[in-house]
């Protein structure tokens, strides 16, 4: 919490336009303290997309909520606001009251926050905005960091603005919200550092780790637009082999994964590993079929979506310093894999 701390909270919130930035360790402890600050907790339901990194339905357990999950849409992966009362019908079933949304904005695109928004309101409950993938990315000409009642993201190595360890911070235009988040990192710290308001973390972000990010945002302008270009060339590539993602209008992504959807996964990331090209699959499970999630409820309409992503998604080499040869590398590979099976989109009915 040195100098560069309160340098780095400034920077990020005049490049997110939001009114206060508070950082912290990382962007679990970042949504578990959005919730905490709410107080929801026991008897409380939060609505979770189930296709998702766990950290969404983790931090609602560990305030003593319960995820509810809600199913995602197939053309951008995200929360669909159609799954939400659903999923709100099947928390009420459960005898829960519900308290909250959190949105993920999978693989760099923010969710639909228009309609999520109106939701909320609507229902009455806390929208927090996971943007530990789309950081630096933008809906409607509102750069992600302005949507929700709070936002939290993550500094982790590989998300598209990352540091050399574990870093995340949360974005708020509430200043009652932002003074809450600030004693909840710092132990519930009150009016001084041995009075305590109410029960705290330690939740401070490095300073070595806001020196890196500070450093590091100085190029990520570029790396949005190289990350971008990247993605266009995949776009342009593979469109004919496989299903490959789709902006929303009005929505730009960090493209945090290039994630496309292939029949037969398993056997075309084998032939891919055989040509030297990592792949990764994000992710293989739907979090309502993890153990330790088994027992929440899930929206009324099911899940199926995101049964079927979960079978289906490969994500590819991705970064701002992917070099055209190693592009051209991987395409010719996945062509090779897909192109000549019949597993190409055309064949399987993807749009
Ligand atoms: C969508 C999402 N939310 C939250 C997190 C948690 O962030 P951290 O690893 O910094 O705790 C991650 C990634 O790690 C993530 O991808």
């Amino acid at each position: 919490m040195g100098p560069e701390v309160l340098e780095l909270e400034q920077q990020l919130a005049g490049f997110t336009g939001a009114r206060h930035c508070i950082s912290c360790a990382n962007g679990t402890d970042a949504l578990q303290m959005a919730l905490r600050a709410r107080e929801i907790g026991p008897g409380d339901a939060v609505i979770v997309p189930a296709f998702t990194f766990v950290a969404a339905a983790e931090t609602v357990s560990l305030v003593g909520a319960t995820p509810v999950f809600a199913d995602v849409r197939e053309e951008d992966f995200n929360l669909d606001p159609e799954s939400i009362r659903p999923a709100l019908a099947a928390a009420r079933a459960a005898g829960l009251r519900p308290a909250g949304i959190i949105a993920v904005d999978l693989f760099g695109q923010p969710a639909d926050y228009g309609r999520l928004e109106a939701i909320a309101e609507e229902e009455g409950l806390f929208l927090i905005a996971d943007a530990a993938q789309s950081f630096g990315s933008a809906l409607d000409g509102k750069r992600a960091g302005r949507f929700g009642h709070v936002t939290a993201t993550s500094f982790f190595p590989s998300k598209p603005l990352g540091c050399y360890g574990d870093g995340g911070a949360l974005f708020t235009d509430d200043d009652e919200l932002a003074a809450i988040l600030r004693s909840l990192r710092q132990h519930g710290q009150g009016e001084d550092r041995y009075d305590h308001q109410r029960v705290g973390i330690n939740g401070r972000l490095d300073s070595i780790q806001a020196a890196v990010l500070l450093a590091k945002l100085e190029t990520f302008g570029e790396e949005i637009v190289a990350r971008q270009e990247v993605a266009d060339e995949y776009g342009r590539a593979l469109s004919a082999v496989a299903a490959v993602p789709v902006l929303r209008t009005g929505a730009s992504s960090v493209w945090a994964q290039y994630t496309i959807r292939v029949l037969e996964r398993d056997r075309v990331a084998a032939a891919l590993k055989a040509d030297g090209i990592p792949t990764a699959i994000h992710y293989p499970r739907p979090l309502h079929h993890q153990p330790a999630y088994a027992g929440s409820p899930i929206a009324a309409t099911g899940l199926a979506r995101s049964e079927r992503l979960a079978g289906e998604v490969l994500s590819l080499p991705m970064h701002a310093y992917l070099d055209l040869a190693t592009q051209d590398h991987i395409v010719a590979s996945l062509h090779r894999a897909v192109g000549g099976t019949g597993l190409g989109r055309a064949a399987s009915g993807y749009r």
